[in-house]
Protein backbone atom coordinates (compact mmCIF):
# COMPACT_ATOMS: atom_id res chain seq x y z
CA UNK A 1 0.00 0.00 0.00
CA UNK A 2 1.53 3.38 -0.42
CA UNK A 3 0.72 6.96 1.69
CA UNK A 4 -0.29 9.75 -0.38
CA UNK A 5 1.11 12.50 -0.73
CA UNK A 6 4.95 11.05 0.29
CA UNK A 7 7.04 10.41 -2.39
CA UNK A 8 8.02 6.42 -3.68
CA UNK A 9 11.69 6.18 -3.33
CA UNK A 10 13.70 3.99 -5.14
CA UNK A 11 17.18 2.76 -4.12
CA UNK A 12 19.47 2.25 -7.42
CA UNK A 13 19.83 3.13 -10.93
CA UNK A 14 19.94 0.29 -12.99
CA UNK A 15 17.33 -0.87 -15.92
CA UNK A 16 14.77 -2.09 -13.13
CA UNK A 17 15.33 0.92 -10.93
CA UNK A 18 14.60 3.49 -13.75
CA UNK A 19 11.81 1.60 -15.40
CA UNK A 20 9.91 1.55 -12.31
CA UNK A 21 10.74 5.14 -11.52
CA UNK A 22 9.56 6.64 -15.18
CA UNK A 23 6.93 4.07 -15.01
CA UNK A 24 5.41 5.85 -11.22
CA UNK A 25 4.81 8.28 -13.66
CA UNK A 26 2.53 11.18 -11.95
CA UNK A 27 3.68 9.19 -8.79
CA UNK A 28 6.32 11.94 -6.95
CA UNK A 29 9.70 9.48 -7.27
CA UNK A 30 13.05 10.07 -5.01
CA UNK A 31 15.96 7.98 -7.35
CA UNK A 32 18.99 7.25 -5.47
CA UNK A 33 21.59 6.36 -6.56
CA UNK A 34 25.60 5.71 -5.01
CA UNK A 35 27.22 7.21 -8.40
CA UNK A 36 26.66 10.99 -9.40
CA UNK A 37 25.23 10.04 -12.61
CA UNK A 38 24.16 6.08 -11.54
CA UNK A 39 26.73 5.05 -13.95
CA UNK A 40 27.72 2.40 -11.57
CA UNK A 41 25.17 -0.41 -12.32
CA UNK A 42 26.21 -4.30 -14.25
CA UNK A 43 22.84 -2.37 -16.36
CA UNK A 44 25.49 -0.48 -18.08
CA UNK A 45 28.08 -3.42 -18.51
CA UNK A 46 25.47 -5.84 -19.93
CA UNK A 47 26.44 -7.14 -23.31
CA UNK A 48 24.06 -9.53 -23.93
CA UNK A 49 20.66 -7.75 -25.29
CA UNK A 50 17.16 -8.72 -24.60
CA UNK A 51 15.11 -11.76 -25.44
CA UNK A 52 12.36 -12.17 -26.93
CA UNK A 53 10.45 -14.51 -29.18
CA UNK A 54 9.83 -11.84 -32.36
CA UNK A 55 10.57 -14.12 -35.01
CA UNK A 56 7.94 -15.81 -36.79
CA UNK A 57 9.14 -18.89 -36.44
CA UNK A 58 9.51 -18.49 -32.74
CA UNK A 59 7.58 -18.06 -29.89
CA UNK A 60 6.81 -17.41 -26.39
CA UNK A 61 6.34 -20.86 -25.26
CA UNK A 62 9.91 -21.98 -26.95
CA UNK A 63 11.47 -19.16 -25.06
CA UNK A 64 9.59 -20.74 -21.61
CA UNK A 65 11.01 -23.89 -22.15
CA UNK A 66 14.51 -22.51 -22.75
CA UNK A 67 13.92 -20.86 -19.81
CA UNK A 68 12.94 -23.48 -17.55
CA UNK A 69 15.47 -25.80 -19.05
CA UNK A 70 18.63 -23.35 -17.77
CA UNK A 71 16.93 -23.07 -14.65
CA UNK A 72 17.26 -26.75 -14.14
CA UNK A 73 13.16 -26.76 -13.66
CA UNK A 74 14.05 -24.53 -10.42
CA UNK A 75 11.63 -21.46 -11.85
CA UNK A 76 8.19 -20.81 -11.17
CA UNK A 77 6.30 -22.11 -14.51
CA UNK A 78 3.69 -19.46 -14.61
CA UNK A 79 6.50 -16.85 -13.83
CA UNK A 80 8.21 -17.77 -16.71
CA UNK A 81 5.68 -18.06 -18.97
CA UNK A 82 4.43 -14.51 -17.88
CA UNK A 83 8.04 -13.20 -18.57
CA UNK A 84 8.55 -14.92 -22.07
CA UNK A 85 4.77 -13.90 -23.36
CA UNK A 86 5.48 -10.18 -22.27
CA UNK A 87 9.23 -9.75 -23.65
CA UNK A 88 7.71 -8.63 -27.17
CA UNK A 89 6.00 -5.95 -24.96
CA UNK A 90 9.53 -4.88 -23.44
CA UNK A 91 10.75 -4.10 -26.80
CA UNK A 92 7.77 -1.90 -27.90
CA UNK A 93 8.20 -0.23 -24.88
CA UNK A 94 11.61 0.35 -25.25
CA UNK A 95 11.09 1.36 -28.54
CA UNK A 96 8.66 3.88 -27.55
CA UNK A 97 11.28 5.56 -25.20
CA UNK A 98 14.00 5.86 -27.67
CA UNK A 99 15.54 2.89 -27.95
CA UNK A 100 17.29 2.24 -31.36
CA UNK A 101 17.50 -1.96 -31.84
CA UNK A 102 20.18 -3.43 -34.03
CA UNK A 103 18.06 -4.33 -37.23
CA UNK A 104 19.72 -6.32 -40.68
CA UNK A 105 19.86 -5.72 -43.66
CA UNK A 106 16.06 -6.42 -44.55
CA UNK A 107 15.40 -3.86 -42.07
CA UNK A 108 14.12 -6.36 -39.39
CA UNK A 109 15.67 -6.61 -35.69
CA UNK A 110 18.50 -8.32 -35.79
CA UNK A 111 18.33 -11.65 -33.65
CA UNK A 112 21.60 -13.14 -32.33
CA UNK A 113 22.05 -16.57 -30.05
CA UNK A 114 23.17 -17.12 -26.91
CA UNK A 115 23.94 -19.92 -24.30
CA UNK A 116 21.14 -22.12 -23.92
CA UNK A 117 18.37 -20.46 -26.17
CA UNK A 118 17.26 -23.31 -29.49
CA UNK A 119 17.11 -20.40 -31.77
CA UNK A 120 18.49 -16.90 -32.24
CA UNK A 121 16.01 -14.34 -30.84
CA UNK A 122 18.27 -11.81 -28.89
CA UNK A 123 17.90 -8.61 -29.77
CA UNK A 124 20.51 -5.73 -29.40
CA UNK A 125 22.11 -2.13 -29.32
CA UNK A 126 25.38 -1.48 -30.76
CA UNK A 127 26.08 -4.96 -30.72
CA UNK A 128 27.38 -5.76 -27.60
CA UNK A 129 27.06 -2.29 -26.10
CA UNK A 130 23.63 -3.02 -25.32
CA UNK A 131 23.09 -2.05 -21.67
CA UNK A 132 24.81 1.01 -22.74
CA UNK A 133 22.58 2.03 -25.20
CA UNK A 134 19.70 1.15 -23.41
CA UNK A 135 20.08 2.79 -20.29
CA UNK A 136 21.38 5.92 -22.08
CA UNK A 137 18.18 6.44 -23.54
CA UNK A 138 16.52 5.58 -20.13
CA UNK A 139 18.92 7.92 -18.37
CA UNK A 140 17.67 10.87 -20.29
CA UNK A 141 13.93 10.35 -20.00
CA UNK A 142 14.07 9.94 -16.23
CA UNK A 143 15.94 13.43 -16.51
CA UNK A 144 12.93 14.66 -19.08
CA UNK A 145 10.86 13.51 -16.05
CA UNK A 146 9.28 15.95 -14.13
CA UNK A 147 8.20 13.39 -11.31
CA UNK A 148 11.24 11.92 -10.22
CA UNK A 149 13.67 13.76 -8.16
CA UNK A 150 17.30 12.35 -8.91
CA UNK A 151 19.89 12.46 -6.07
CA UNK A 152 23.08 10.57 -6.94
CA UNK A 153 26.25 9.74 -4.62
CA UNK A 154 23.57 8.92 -1.86
CA UNK A 155 24.16 5.50 0.34
CA UNK A 156 21.00 4.11 1.60
CA UNK A 157 22.36 2.72 4.62
CA UNK A 158 19.19 2.55 6.92
CA UNK A 159 15.23 2.00 7.15
CA UNK A 160 12.78 3.81 8.75
CA UNK A 161 9.43 1.44 9.99
CA UNK A 162 6.48 2.25 12.04
CA UNK A 163 5.02 -0.44 13.65
CA UNK A 164 6.27 -3.08 10.44
CA UNK A 165 5.88 -1.08 7.82
CA UNK A 166 8.73 0.49 6.04
CA UNK A 167 8.06 4.66 5.89
CA UNK A 168 11.65 6.03 4.96
CA UNK A 169 15.06 5.61 4.45
CA UNK A 170 18.25 7.35 5.85
CA UNK A 171 20.87 8.41 3.04
CA UNK A 172 24.40 9.16 3.60
CA UNK A 173 26.16 11.72 1.17
CA UNK A 174 29.45 11.36 0.49
CA UNK A 175 30.78 13.49 3.56
CA UNK A 176 29.20 11.05 5.65
CA UNK A 177 26.03 13.54 6.78
CA UNK A 178 23.06 11.17 7.28
CA UNK A 179 19.65 12.61 6.13
CA UNK A 180 15.97 11.02 6.07
CA UNK A 181 13.52 10.86 3.57
CA UNK A 182 10.26 9.83 4.20
CA UNK A 183 8.69 7.31 2.15
CA UNK A 184 5.07 5.94 1.02
CA UNK A 185 6.83 2.72 -0.22
CA UNK A 186 10.24 1.74 -1.09
CA UNK A 187 11.99 0.12 -3.79
CA UNK A 188 15.10 -2.09 -3.55
CA UNK A 189 16.47 -2.08 -7.32
CA UNK A 190 20.23 -2.41 -6.17
CA UNK A 191 21.41 -5.09 -8.08
CA UNK A 192 23.00 -8.01 -7.16
CA UNK A 193 26.31 -9.75 -5.01
CA UNK A 194 28.87 -10.22 -7.71
CA UNK A 195 31.28 -8.06 -6.66
CA UNK A 196 31.71 -10.03 -3.16
CA UNK A 197 33.40 -12.46 -5.71
CA UNK A 198 37.20 -12.39 -6.32
CA UNK A 199 36.09 -12.28 -10.01
CA UNK A 200 33.32 -10.67 -11.21
CA UNK A 201 31.83 -9.06 -14.24
CA UNK A 202 29.85 -7.00 -12.05
CA UNK A 203 30.49 -3.40 -10.43
CA UNK A 204 31.97 -2.68 -7.52
CA UNK A 205 28.25 -1.21 -6.37
CA UNK A 206 26.98 -5.17 -6.84
CA UNK A 207 28.13 -6.01 -3.06
CA UNK A 208 24.52 -6.67 -2.29
CA UNK A 209 23.86 -3.75 -0.43
CA UNK A 210 20.17 -3.61 -1.01
CA UNK A 211 19.76 -7.01 -0.01
CA UNK A 212 21.69 -6.53 2.96
CA UNK A 213 19.51 -3.82 4.18
CA UNK A 214 15.79 -6.13 3.64
CA UNK A 215 17.63 -8.77 5.82
CA UNK A 216 17.70 -6.02 8.61
CA UNK A 217 14.05 -5.26 8.30
CA UNK A 218 12.92 -8.73 8.82
CA UNK A 219 12.38 -9.62 4.76
CA UNK A 220 12.25 -13.18 4.18
CA UNK A 221 15.08 -13.89 1.24
CA UNK A 222 15.20 -17.26 -1.36
CA UNK A 223 17.46 -18.98 -3.01
CA UNK A 224 20.32 -17.31 -1.92
CA UNK A 225 23.02 -20.48 -3.00
CA UNK A 226 22.05 -19.29 -6.83
CA UNK A 227 24.91 -17.36 -7.92
CA UNK A 228 25.49 -17.47 -11.77
CA UNK A 229 29.14 -17.78 -13.31
CA UNK A 230 29.77 -16.37 -16.53
CA UNK A 231 32.29 -18.88 -18.41
CA UNK A 232 33.99 -15.86 -20.04
CA UNK A 233 35.37 -12.82 -18.27
CA UNK A 234 38.78 -11.63 -20.33
CA UNK A 235 41.37 -13.11 -17.51
CA UNK A 236 43.54 -9.78 -17.56
CA UNK A 237 43.23 -9.88 -13.42
CA UNK A 238 43.67 -12.41 -10.52
CA UNK A 239 40.45 -10.19 -9.25
CA UNK A 240 37.98 -7.18 -9.70
CA UNK A 241 35.99 -6.16 -11.85
CA UNK A 242 36.61 -7.96 -15.65
CA UNK A 243 35.88 -7.85 -18.61
CA UNK A 244 33.01 -9.53 -19.73
CA UNK A 245 33.52 -11.11 -22.92
CA UNK A 246 30.24 -11.94 -24.56
CA UNK A 247 28.25 -15.00 -24.81
CA UNK A 248 26.88 -13.50 -28.33
CA UNK A 249 31.03 -14.38 -29.42
CA UNK A 250 30.50 -17.69 -29.37
CA UNK A 251 26.97 -18.09 -30.55
CA UNK A 252 28.77 -15.92 -33.73
CA UNK A 253 31.47 -19.19 -33.81
CA UNK A 254 34.34 -18.20 -31.40
CA UNK A 255 35.25 -21.35 -29.46
CA UNK A 256 36.56 -22.17 -25.89
CA UNK A 257 39.74 -24.11 -25.87
CA UNK A 258 42.79 -25.84 -23.30
CA UNK A 259 46.40 -24.66 -23.23
CA UNK A 260 47.23 -26.31 -26.00
CA UNK A 261 44.41 -25.64 -28.05
CA UNK A 262 41.68 -28.85 -27.73
CA UNK A 263 38.53 -27.63 -27.57
CA UNK A 264 36.67 -27.67 -24.20
CA UNK A 265 33.20 -28.44 -24.77
CA UNK A 266 33.26 -31.11 -27.61
CA UNK A 267 31.31 -33.97 -26.39
CA UNK A 268 30.23 -32.92 -22.71
CA UNK A 269 26.50 -31.23 -24.25
CA UNK A 270 24.68 -31.39 -27.09
CA UNK A 271 25.01 -27.24 -27.45
CA UNK A 272 28.40 -27.35 -26.98
CA UNK A 273 30.12 -23.85 -26.30
CA UNK A 274 26.22 -22.66 -26.26
CA UNK A 275 25.17 -24.80 -23.33
CA UNK A 276 23.99 -23.56 -20.28
CA UNK A 277 26.47 -21.14 -18.52
CA UNK A 278 26.55 -23.34 -15.31
CA UNK A 279 28.09 -26.24 -17.51
CA UNK A 280 30.50 -24.05 -19.70
CA UNK A 281 31.90 -22.10 -16.44
CA UNK A 282 32.31 -25.26 -14.97
CA UNK A 283 34.65 -26.38 -17.68
CA UNK A 284 36.56 -22.91 -17.88
CA UNK A 285 37.38 -23.12 -13.77
CA UNK A 286 38.51 -26.65 -14.34
CA UNK A 287 40.25 -26.15 -17.09
CA UNK A 288 42.37 -22.89 -14.53
CA UNK A 289 42.17 -25.63 -12.19
CA UNK A 290 44.45 -28.20 -14.48
CA UNK A 291 46.39 -25.60 -16.41
CA UNK A 292 46.11 -21.84 -15.25
CA UNK A 293 44.39 -21.09 -18.23
CA UNK A 294 41.69 -21.31 -20.59
CA UNK A 295 41.29 -19.81 -23.72
CA UNK A 296 38.62 -18.46 -26.54
CA UNK A 297 38.95 -18.38 -30.10
CA UNK A 298 37.23 -16.36 -31.94
CA UNK A 299 39.70 -15.97 -34.91
CA UNK A 300 37.37 -17.58 -37.70
CA UNK A 301 34.87 -14.49 -37.10
CA UNK A 302 36.50 -12.50 -39.99
CA UNK A 303 34.19 -9.73 -40.31
CA UNK A 304 31.64 -7.98 -38.20
CA UNK A 305 33.82 -7.35 -35.11
CA UNK A 306 33.64 -3.27 -35.43
CA UNK A 307 29.56 -3.77 -35.79
CA UNK A 308 28.31 -6.63 -33.82
CA UNK A 309 31.43 -6.58 -30.74
CA UNK A 310 32.79 -2.97 -30.38
CA UNK A 311 32.94 -3.47 -26.30
CA UNK A 312 35.00 -6.95 -26.43
CA UNK A 313 37.17 -5.31 -29.35
CA UNK A 314 38.32 -2.71 -26.76
CA UNK A 315 38.16 -4.34 -24.16
CA UNK A 316 40.86 -6.92 -25.78
CA UNK A 317 42.98 -4.11 -27.44
CA UNK A 318 43.05 -2.20 -24.33
CA UNK A 319 44.96 -5.23 -22.48
CA UNK A 320 46.98 -6.15 -25.85
CA UNK A 321 44.88 -8.34 -27.47
CA UNK A 322 43.96 -8.13 -30.90
CA UNK A 323 41.08 -10.50 -30.91
CA UNK A 324 41.27 -11.07 -34.78
CA UNK A 325 45.01 -12.79 -34.34
CA UNK A 326 45.39 -13.98 -31.04
CA UNK A 327 43.00 -16.06 -28.56
CA UNK A 328 42.05 -13.94 -25.40
CA UNK A 329 42.60 -15.73 -21.94
CA UNK A 330 39.03 -16.48 -20.12
CA UNK A 331 37.81 -16.97 -16.78
CA UNK A 332 34.70 -17.39 -15.11
CA UNK A 333 33.26 -14.79 -13.10
CA UNK A 334 30.53 -14.06 -10.72
CA UNK A 335 27.51 -12.49 -13.31
CA UNK A 336 24.17 -12.81 -12.04
CA UNK A 337 22.20 -13.46 -8.66
CA UNK A 338 19.26 -15.88 -9.38
CA UNK A 339 18.65 -15.76 -5.12
CA UNK A 340 17.38 -12.65 -3.11
CA UNK A 341 14.76 -10.60 -1.34
CA UNK A 342 11.79 -13.08 -1.95
CA UNK A 343 8.90 -11.18 -3.58
CA UNK A 344 5.87 -12.03 -5.93
CA UNK A 345 5.57 -10.53 -9.37
CA UNK A 346 4.48 -7.39 -8.21
CA UNK A 347 7.80 -6.86 -6.20
CA UNK A 348 6.10 -6.86 -2.83
CA UNK A 349 8.65 -8.40 -0.32
CA UNK A 350 7.47 -9.83 3.32
CA UNK A 351 7.75 -6.61 4.51
CA UNK A 352 4.68 -4.08 4.29
CA UNK A 353 6.05 -1.29 2.19
CA UNK A 354 9.05 -2.60 1.04
CA UNK A 355 9.22 -3.52 -2.37
CA UNK A 356 11.94 -5.01 -4.88
CA UNK A 357 12.83 -5.59 -8.27
CA UNK A 358 15.62 -6.86 -10.17
CA UNK A 359 18.53 -8.80 -9.25
CA UNK A 360 18.24 -7.81 -5.79
CA UNK A 361 14.66 -9.77 -5.89
CA UNK A 362 13.60 -13.26 -6.42
CA UNK A 363 10.66 -13.86 -7.91
CA UNK A 364 11.49 -17.44 -9.06
CA UNK A 365 11.55 -16.64 -13.11
CA UNK A 366 15.33 -17.63 -13.37
CA UNK A 367 15.11 -20.90 -11.09
CA UNK A 368 18.72 -22.19 -10.16
CA UNK A 369 20.59 -20.47 -13.55
CA UNK A 370 19.26 -17.74 -15.43
CA UNK A 371 18.92 -17.60 -19.02
CA UNK A 372 20.94 -15.36 -21.23
CA UNK A 373 19.40 -12.27 -22.13
CA UNK A 374 16.62 -12.86 -19.39
CA UNK A 375 17.37 -9.90 -16.81
CA UNK A 376 17.69 -6.80 -18.87
CA UNK A 377 14.06 -8.59 -19.77
CA UNK A 378 13.08 -9.18 -15.74
CA UNK A 379 14.21 -5.35 -14.69
CA UNK A 380 12.16 -3.97 -17.57
CA UNK A 381 9.03 -5.89 -17.35
CA UNK A 382 8.70 -6.16 -13.13
CA UNK A 383 9.73 -2.62 -13.29
CA UNK A 384 7.11 -1.18 -15.22
CA UNK A 385 4.93 -3.88 -13.89
CA UNK A 386 5.89 -2.24 -10.23
CA UNK A 387 5.95 1.32 -11.02
CA UNK A 388 2.46 0.76 -12.72
CA UNK A 389 0.83 -0.82 -9.77
CA UNK A 390 2.25 1.40 -7.10
CA UNK A 391 1.03 4.55 -9.26
CA UNK A 392 -2.28 3.37 -9.65
CA UNK A 393 -2.79 2.84 -5.35
CA UNK A 394 -1.39 6.23 -5.40
CA UNK A 395 -4.18 7.28 -7.37
CA UNK A 396 -6.61 5.60 -5.82
CA UNK A 397 -5.45 6.95 -2.42
CA UNK A 398 -5.21 3.99 -0.89
CA UNK A 399 -3.85 4.38 2.70
CA UNK A 400 -1.51 2.16 4.16
CA UNK A 401 -2.50 -0.39 6.50
CA UNK A 402 0.30 0.02 9.40
CA UNK A 403 -1.91 -0.42 12.08
CA UNK A 404 0.54 2.80 13.76
CA UNK A 405 3.40 1.34 15.88
CA UNK A 406 6.64 2.97 16.95
CA UNK A 407 9.07 4.41 14.66
CA UNK A 408 12.70 2.57 15.02
CA UNK A 409 15.52 2.56 12.47
CA UNK A 410 16.71 -0.98 10.75
CA UNK A 411 20.50 -0.38 9.85
CA UNK A 412 22.73 -2.67 7.58
CA UNK A 413 25.88 -1.01 10.31
CA UNK A 414 29.43 -1.16 9.17
CA UNK A 415 30.67 -2.15 6.30
CA UNK A 416 33.87 -4.13 6.00
CA UNK A 417 37.52 -2.50 6.04
CA UNK A 418 38.90 -2.95 3.31
CA UNK A 419 41.53 -5.77 3.80
CA UNK A 420 39.18 -7.33 5.49
CA UNK A 421 36.66 -7.51 1.64
CA UNK A 422 40.08 -8.40 -0.09
CA UNK A 423 39.66 -11.83 2.27
CA UNK A 424 36.15 -12.34 1.86
CA UNK A 425 36.19 -11.91 -1.90
CA UNK A 426 38.95 -14.66 -2.55
CA UNK A 427 37.31 -16.88 -0.06
CA UNK A 428 34.20 -16.62 -1.34
CA UNK A 429 35.31 -17.11 -4.98
CA UNK A 430 37.52 -20.12 -3.66
CA UNK A 431 34.31 -21.47 -1.65
CA UNK A 432 31.54 -21.05 -3.53
CA UNK A 433 32.42 -20.00 -7.13
CA UNK A 434 31.30 -22.57 -9.70
CA UNK A 435 32.55 -25.35 -7.61
CA UNK A 436 31.74 -26.22 -4.78
CA UNK A 437 32.12 -28.91 -1.32
CA UNK A 438 31.39 -29.35 2.20
CA UNK A 439 34.67 -29.08 3.57
CA UNK A 440 35.50 -25.30 1.35
CA UNK A 441 31.81 -23.97 2.66
CA UNK A 442 32.41 -25.16 5.85
CA UNK A 443 35.76 -23.51 6.10
CA UNK A 444 34.68 -20.26 4.56
CA UNK A 445 31.53 -20.44 6.84
CA UNK A 446 34.25 -20.43 10.04
CA UNK A 447 35.78 -17.45 8.55
CA UNK A 448 33.11 -15.17 7.63
CA UNK A 449 31.72 -15.76 10.97
CA UNK A 450 34.97 -14.26 12.47
CA UNK A 451 34.35 -11.26 10.57
CA UNK A 452 30.67 -11.04 11.11
CA UNK A 453 31.07 -8.17 13.59
CA UNK A 454 33.00 -6.33 11.37
CA UNK A 455 30.91 -5.69 8.62
CA UNK A 456 27.19 -6.37 6.83
CA UNK A 457 29.43 -8.17 4.05
CA UNK A 458 30.58 -10.95 5.78
CA UNK A 459 27.06 -11.37 7.07
CA UNK A 460 25.28 -11.41 3.97
CA UNK A 461 28.67 -13.89 2.86
CA UNK A 462 27.45 -15.92 6.09
CA UNK A 463 23.93 -16.60 4.98
CA UNK A 464 25.11 -17.24 1.21
CA UNK A 465 27.31 -20.21 2.38
CA UNK A 466 25.00 -21.40 5.01
CA UNK A 467 21.98 -21.89 1.94
CA UNK A 468 24.86 -23.21 0.15
CA UNK A 469 25.80 -25.54 2.93
CA UNK A 470 22.23 -26.84 3.48
CA UNK A 471 21.44 -27.55 -0.60
CA UNK A 472 24.05 -30.61 -0.15
CA UNK A 473 23.64 -31.82 -4.11
CA UNK A 474 23.93 -30.15 -6.85
CA UNK A 475 21.15 -27.76 -9.26
CA UNK A 476 22.12 -25.49 -12.16
CA UNK A 477 24.59 -23.03 -10.76
CA UNK A 478 25.36 -24.74 -7.41
CA UNK A 479 27.04 -27.59 -8.63
CA UNK A 480 28.16 -29.36 -5.52
CA UNK A 481 31.68 -31.40 -6.13
CA UNK A 482 31.16 -33.56 -3.56
CA UNK A 483 27.52 -34.70 -4.32
CA UNK A 484 26.91 -38.28 -5.41
CA UNK A 485 24.87 -38.32 -8.62
CA UNK A 486 23.74 -41.87 -9.96
CA UNK A 487 26.48 -43.56 -7.33
CA UNK A 488 29.35 -41.90 -8.76
CA UNK A 489 31.04 -38.56 -7.53
CA UNK A 490 31.12 -36.04 -10.30
C1 LIG B 1 26.59 -12.04 -22.32
O1 LIG B 1 26.54 -11.18 -23.18
O2 LIG B 1 27.26 -13.06 -22.44
C2 LIG B 1 25.82 -11.83 -21.05
C3 LIG B 1 24.39 -11.78 -21.30
C4 LIG B 1 23.61 -12.01 -20.04
O3 LIG B 1 24.18 -12.05 -18.95
O4 LIG B 1 22.42 -12.21 -20.15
Amino acid sequence: MTRAREPIVVVGGGIAGLATALSLAPWPVRLLCRTHDGSDTASVLAQGGIAAAIDDADSPAAHALDTLAAGAQHNDQLRVHWLCQQAPEAIDWLQTQGVVFDRDARGQLHLGREGGHQVARIVHVGGDASGAGIMAVLRQRVQQATHIQYRGDVEVDALLLRGSTVEGVRIRDRRERAHEIGASAVVLATGGIGALFARTSNPPGADGNGLALGLCAGAQIRDIEFVQFHPTALCVAESGCLPLITEALRGAGARLQDHSGRPLMTGLHPQEDLAPRDIVARQVWDAHRREGAAWLDARELKRGWERYFPTVMAACLAHGIDPRTQRMPVTAASHFHMGGLAVDLDGQTSVNGLYAVGEVACNGVHGANRLASNSLLEGVLCGRRLGVLLADRGAQNMTPKTGGGRYRWVTRGNSLPAELMADLRSTLWRAAGPVRDAAGLQQASQACAQWAEQGWQARLASDLLAAARSRAHSLGSHYRADALIGGEFR
